[in-house]
């Protein structure tokens, strides 16, 4: 079996419904729950005996070596974190408690485990690290696209966190012969995101009749992978990646944030239309994020090259699916944009 931490979040939970779609092997789920964990992304597997949720804390060292002890998992694949930019701007100290503590302390679980294990076993056994493309920091409108070797700059806390938390899985491997994979992926769309994130929001909000908050002037760019590319591309580097070696994960779709809104607008005019004329109307120009990071964009040659992986889903796919997806799962935005949602944003967009 696997154990799969921050399983009941957006990207968790797509890799785990994709997983037991493609695989027998049992999933152990230990998510904490924080606001963006969500039993709802799981229900499909409510009845299915390969799947376990164990709701609990990546930094609960007691915890994990219990389960790492039960179960003895041939894997590990490290999703659980914080994970939203303009909550680190907030307050960031939960930022450094689970993705730069809680990896500490999961390494620390894991290389015990692991260094208990027989030798075929401590063999097949790996560590996966998910982590972000936001760790290289902004570039330029003429730069090349952040490849594997670009130097670690991140500018917000959540993106320092997670630099934080890969060189930890780096040095684990490098000191302590630890058998990790880090990847680094960009930006994801999909089923199952917290409507915190640029794209749910926008569809929440346009759906609502309530105005489309564009930071800035719209020209930041982000370069976009639907969330069942990035799963697929984590199970290949779980495969076949070699030990120590980081990915860059992406999907060649760079766009500007006024791009991917007014994409937005073109396709509920399209699937939804609102009798009081196009969604575009909602747009408004709102004060930029502090830091906001101007461009980012992934090479991911080493992946295709070295893996053979590719992405499925070109940007324009991938979001009529997400769009549909969305627009057919009203209760699940429902159930999550009550309450603490809601102060979010009167904190957030006030
Ligand atoms: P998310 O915020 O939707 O989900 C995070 C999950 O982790 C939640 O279920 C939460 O309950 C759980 N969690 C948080 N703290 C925990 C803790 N201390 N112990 C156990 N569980 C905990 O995030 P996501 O968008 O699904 O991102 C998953 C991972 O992928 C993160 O590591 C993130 O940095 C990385 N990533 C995200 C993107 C993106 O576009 N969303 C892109 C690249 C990489
Ligand atoms: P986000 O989805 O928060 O992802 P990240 O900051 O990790 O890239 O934001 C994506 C882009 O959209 C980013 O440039 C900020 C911008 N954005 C807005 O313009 N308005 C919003 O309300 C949000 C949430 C994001």
């Amino acid at each position: 079996m696997i154990l799969v931490t921050g399983g009941a979040g957006f990207i968790g939970a797509n890799f785990v419904l994709d997983w037991l779609a493609t695989s027998d092997e049992a999933v152990l789920n230990l998510d904490k729950l924080t606001y963006a964990g969500n039993r709802d992304n799981l229900a499909a597997l409510a009845q299915d005996s390969r799947h376990r949720l164990v709701v609990g804390d990546i930094g609960d060292r007691a915890l994990v070596d219990a389960l790492l002890q039960t179960h003895r998992p041939r894997a590990v694949i490290n999703f659980a974190a914080e994970s939203h930019v303009d909550r680190s701007i907030h307050g960031p100290a939960a930022f450094i408690d689970t993705n730069i503590v809680g990896t500490f302390q999961l390494l620390e679980a894991v290389r015990q485990h692991w260094n208990g294990l027989e030798p075929e076993d401590q063999q097949r056994f790996r560590f996966l690290h998910v982590s972000t493309d936001e760790v290289y920091g902004s570039l330029a409108a003429n730069e090349p696209a952040f490849s594997e070797t670009t130097a670690y700059a991140p500018n917000s806390p959540y993106s320092a966190s997670k630099a934080a938390s890969d060189h930890l899985v780096r040095a684990w491997h490098h000191t302590y012969g630890l058998p990790v994979l880090t990847t680094n992926c960009s930006n994801n769309y999909g089923p199952f995101q917290f409507p915190e994130k640029l794209i749910p929001l926008m569809l929440h909000h346009a759906l609502t009749g309530k105005p489309l908050p564009v930071y800035g002037d719209g020209a930041n760019i982000r370069d976009w992978l639907y969330v069942g590319d990035h799963a697929a591309g984590i199970r290949r580097v779980l495969e076949a990646g070699r030990l120590g070696e980081t990915y860059n994960i992406g999907g060649d779709s760079e766009r500007t944030n006024l791009q991917v809104v007014h994409g937005l607008c073109d396709m509920l005019d399209r699937l939804r239309p609102d009798p009081q004329g196009s969604y575009r109307r909602l747009i408004r120009f709102v004060s930029d994020r502090p830091g906001h990071d101007r461009r980012y964009a992934i090479d991911a040659r080493k992946i295709r090259t070295e893996l053979g992986w590719a992405p499925a889903h070109s940007f324009e796919s991938g979001l009529e699916h997400t769009v549909a997806w969305y627009l057919s799962h009203a209760t699940w935005v429902e159930r999550i944009t009550s309450g603490a949602y809601r102060d979010w944003l009167a904190t957030h967009y006030q």
